[in-house]
Formats: structure tokens, C-alpha cells, sequence
């Protein structure tokens, strides 16, 4: 089969299609045929720096970078249960850890999976994986009804599906991207868009409950500010040394700063099956690459300005 290695971080010229062995699947495993990938800034983080590739793929080397996929099952192992040969599925596979997506064939335990809704395309569903998950593990236990809730960057991955749960909790949004992206956010569902290059959202607003902080740096120290005694800022990009920096200026008004790392669910991928079935959920692929051109598709989200998500088809 195909696949796209990555011998050594660099470049995404180091990106390169080679011919491999079809992976063989574990007993909880299922072989999927990969029909479209997504990709997200971790891809990226990752290809960049030596220190990443080892702290997801040990010492292993060539890697096959992603976990981003939608496809059909192929070849079911043993103790599989909840799949057939010929079910359309999509999930985040094996993050954090070796994700091994950018393959015609891929080897998945089964408790990352779900079944794709009816009716929507490969593309689609790849699209709801990594970022999605992360905006439903971030907000479904941080965000309740009528709360005041800001989402930093909500043109992007993330903040596009973020706007779209926390509006379906009930809560009032605010969101920052540049103005070009202000139609696409307030389509979306935010109540209010702050063009963050003419306005400096800390000194706008207050009484904030939750903030969720895709950019990190000055953005996260600054969200500190606007939050409510009791409020929290949950910093996605931020690490721990800095969370706990920032916690010692949210002590004073009883705040808190956390982070998390996204995991595979099939749990959590099944809640997004609903709520894309439902109409809940409408991702939106700004972009789509044919596989052969997944540097091309690395460099536009390593530009910073993607809006909804990138998929490289097969
Ligand atoms: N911890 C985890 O588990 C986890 C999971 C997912 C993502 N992440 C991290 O979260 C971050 C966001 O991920 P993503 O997939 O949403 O990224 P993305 O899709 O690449 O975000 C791009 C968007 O960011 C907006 N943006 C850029 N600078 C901005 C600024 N200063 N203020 C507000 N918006 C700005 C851009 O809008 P304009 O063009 O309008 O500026 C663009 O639409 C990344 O660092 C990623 O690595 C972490």
C-alpha cells in the first residue's frame, strides 16, 4: 500500500509517498481502507521537532504521521464486536501515540471508532475527528446554560466546532478571529465577534465564566483577566509550566487555569456522530488536497490562517 514517511523532522518536503507492507491488525482491531484524512496543528508540531516525533513514536523511525480518518472496515479481528466488513467508521486513531493515518490501510483499535452518520460524505466526517473531540472534551463538563463563554480563534479547527457545542449548551459567545473570518463565526452561532488585529478584547469584556484558549502567550494571560471570581480558562497550546504561572494570577480571584491533552474515544466519537445526525454539528472543510500533496496541505495549516478544517483525500 501507500504511505506518506516522515524519515526525520524538518521540512514538509520530508513528507514523502513510499510503497509498505499493509498493516497486520491485533484481535480488538479492524483494518480500515482511508478514504480522507484531516489534518491539525499537532501534524505539523510534530514533523517540525525531533523532541515530538520521540515523545509520540519512541525511537521509531521512518513514522507515519495523522490520526485523523474516515473509511470503510475492510478485515475485522477476532474480538471485535461492534464493526463489520463494509461499515463506514471515522475517528481519532491511537492519540496520543502512534497514529500511523496518512496510509491507504489503517490498523484501529475498535474503541476509537464510530460508525459514520447517514448521508454525509468521507470528507465530512474526517473533518469531525481530532479538533471536534477536543471541543467536546473540553466544553462538555466546563459549559452549562447561559454562561458567558469566550473561544479564541473560533475560525479555526477547534474554535469552529467549540462555538457550535457551547451554543447548543445554551451559553452566550464571544469569539475572536480576524474580520474576514466575522460572517463565517457569527453563521456559526457566536453572539459576538472581536476582530482581535483593531480590539483588545481584555479591555472589552468581563464577567467571563470560561474561556477557551487555542493561542497561548500573552492571549492566555490576558483571558486570566476577564474572567469571573470562580471562572476558569482552559489553554490548549499552553505548557505546564506556564498553566501554573498563570494560576498563580487567577489565584486572586478565586480562578482557574488548566489545559488538556485530547484522547481517543469511541464514546466521544459517537456523541459527535449524534450530533452531526442531528444537525448540531456542521463542520466546514475550507480546504481539500489529494493525498499526493499532503506537504501543500501541511503548509497551509501551518500558515495560521485555516478556517474550519483541512482534508487530504484519498
Ligand atoms: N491540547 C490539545 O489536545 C489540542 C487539541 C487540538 C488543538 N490544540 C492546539 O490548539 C491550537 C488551535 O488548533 P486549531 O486546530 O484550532 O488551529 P487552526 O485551525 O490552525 O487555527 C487557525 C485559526 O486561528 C485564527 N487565529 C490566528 N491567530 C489568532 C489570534 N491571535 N486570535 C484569534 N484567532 C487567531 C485564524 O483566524 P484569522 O485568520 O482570522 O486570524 C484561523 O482561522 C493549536 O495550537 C493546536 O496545536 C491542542
Amino acid at each position: 500500500m501507500k504511505a506518506i514517511l516522515l524519515e526525520q523532522a524538518g521540512s514538509s518536503e520530508n513528507l514523502k509517498i513510499k510503497e509498505v507492507a499493509k498493516p497486520i491488525i491485533k484481535n480488538n482491531e479492524v483494518l480500515v481502507a482511508v478514504k480522507a484524512i484531516s489534518i491539525n496543528p499537532v501534524d505539523y508540531k510534530i514533523r517540525l521537532a525531533e523532541e515530538g516525533l520521540t515523545m509520540m513514536y519512541g525511537d521509531k523511525r521512518p513514522v507515519v504521521l495523522g490520526w485523523d480518518i474516515a473509511g470503510e472496515v475492510v478485515e475485522i479481528g477476532n474480538e471485535v464486536t461492534n464493526f463489520k466488513i463494509g461499515d463506514k467508521v471515522f475517528g481519532m486513531v491511537n492519540f496520543p501515540g502512534n497514529g500511523n493515518a496518512y496510509a491507504e490501510f489503517l490498523a484501529s483499535p475498535e474503541d476509537h471508532l464510530a460508525k459514520m452518520p447517514e448521508n454525509i460524505s468521507f470528507e465530512t466526517a474526517a473533518a469531525t475527528t481530532l479538533a471536534a473531540l477536543t471541543a467536546l472534551q473540553v466544553l462538555e463538563t466546563r459549559v452549562k446554560e447561559n454562561d458567558r463563554v469566550l473561544i479564541h480563534a473560533g475560525s479555526g479547527g477547534v474554535g469552529h466546532f467549540a462555538i457550535q457545542i457551547a451554543k447548543s449548551k445554551g451559553a452566550y459567545v464571544i469569539t475572536t478571529s480576524s474580520a474576514k473570518n466575522k460572517d463565517f463565526v457569527i453563521s456559526l452561532g457566536a453572539d459576538e465577534h472581536i476582530d482581535y488585529r483593531t480590539e483588545a478584547f481584555e479591555e472589552v469584556l468581563s464577567d467571563i465564566d470560561f474561556v477557551l484558549d487555542g493561542m497561548g502567550g500573552e492571549i492566555l494571560f490576558n483571558s486570566v483577566k476577564v474572567l469571573k471570581e470562580g471562572g476558569e480558562v482552559l489553554s490548549l497550546p499552553t505548557p505546564q509550566n506556564v498553566i501554573k504561572e498563570a494560576q498563580k494570577i487567577a489565584d486572586s480571584k478565586k480562578a482557574k487555569v488548566s489545559a488538556l491533552l485530547v484522547h481517543s474515544s469511541s464514546k466521544d466519537m459517537n456523541t459527535l456522530k449524534e450530533m452531526l445526525a442531528t444537525g448540531i454539528l456542521k463542520p466546514h472543510v475550507s480546504q481539500t488536497f489529494n493525498f499526493e500533496d499532503m506537504a501543500k496541505a501541511h503548509q497551509q495549516l501551518e500558515s495560521g490562517r485555516t478556517v474550519g478544517k483541512v482534508v487530504v483525500k484519498l
